[in-house]
């Protein structure tokens, strides 16, 4: 019998919440992280934990199936990719921020400056939307570092608790995208795999109306 392949993020913060979920729903998983792929006892499900970067490609090519992950990541690489349900955890923001010492006077403002960021295509949407050209720099992680080491004039991250901006003296100024973690699914998921994806989205729905 056929079994819904589903990635789960291997580790940061959509992680407890995916596991968490799966769990309300009547799924019981038997082992923790230490695998990267487990089987459900008591449902035709397999999980997979991936990187949250790879999962967007790993969709597109039809190795998994269906995946819990931030809409943020999807916006990012994940061109027809479709979104099945939100799931109304790990809500965040992607945005766009300076040093709380520069004035901020409107977007034109970013014209020619310096952009680091983990989003390059977020942000080249945003620069194209708004008729700004930028130089963008490509950094993996502690995007926020940039403006203090003289790397950049601005930062684009996500934006949770705004704890992160606060420590590096960072000031919101631009909201580019709401997130939130959701149920996306493959375009080349099969006929069986569809209908156990349906029955998930069927339970996720119940659990969703009874958290609200
Ligand atoms: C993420 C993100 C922001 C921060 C936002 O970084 O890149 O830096 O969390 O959360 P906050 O508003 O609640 O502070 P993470 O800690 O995952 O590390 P990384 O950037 O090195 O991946
Ligand atoms: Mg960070």
């Amino acid at each position: 019998m056929s079994k819904l392949k589903i990635a789960v993020q291997k580790s940061g913060r959509l992680h407890d919440d995916s596991m968490k979920i799966l769990k309300e729903v009547g799924i019981s998983i038997d082992n923790g992280r230490d695998q990267l792929k487990a089987s459900a006892k008591n449902f035709p499900l397999e999980v997979f934990y991936l990187r949250n970067g790879d999962i967007p490609q790993y969709l597109k090519d039809g190795i998994i199936d269906a995946a819990i992950i931030g809409e943020n990541v999807l916006i990012e690489n994940g061109n027809n990719i479709g979104i099945v349900e939100k799931l109304g955890f790990s809500s965040c923001r992607v945005s766009l921020a300076i040093p709380k010492s520069d004035a901020y006077s409107g977007i034109q403002s970013l014209n020619g400056k310096r952009i680091a960021t983990s989003y390059p295509n977020t942000v080249n949407a945003f620069l194209a939307k708004n008729n700004l050209k930028a130089q963008l720099h490509i950094i993996n992680g502690s995007v926020e570092i940039a403006p203090n080491i003289g790397l950049a004039d601005a930062i684009v991250d996500i934006v949770s608790s705004g704890s992160t901006l606060f420590k590096n003296n960072l000031e919101e100024v631009e909201v580019l995208l709401q997130s939130e973690a959701v149920l996306a699914v493959s375009p080349k998921i099969g006929v069986e795999e569809q209908t156990i994806l349906n029955k998930l989205q069927f339970r996720l729905q119940s659990v969703l109306k009874a958290r609200n």
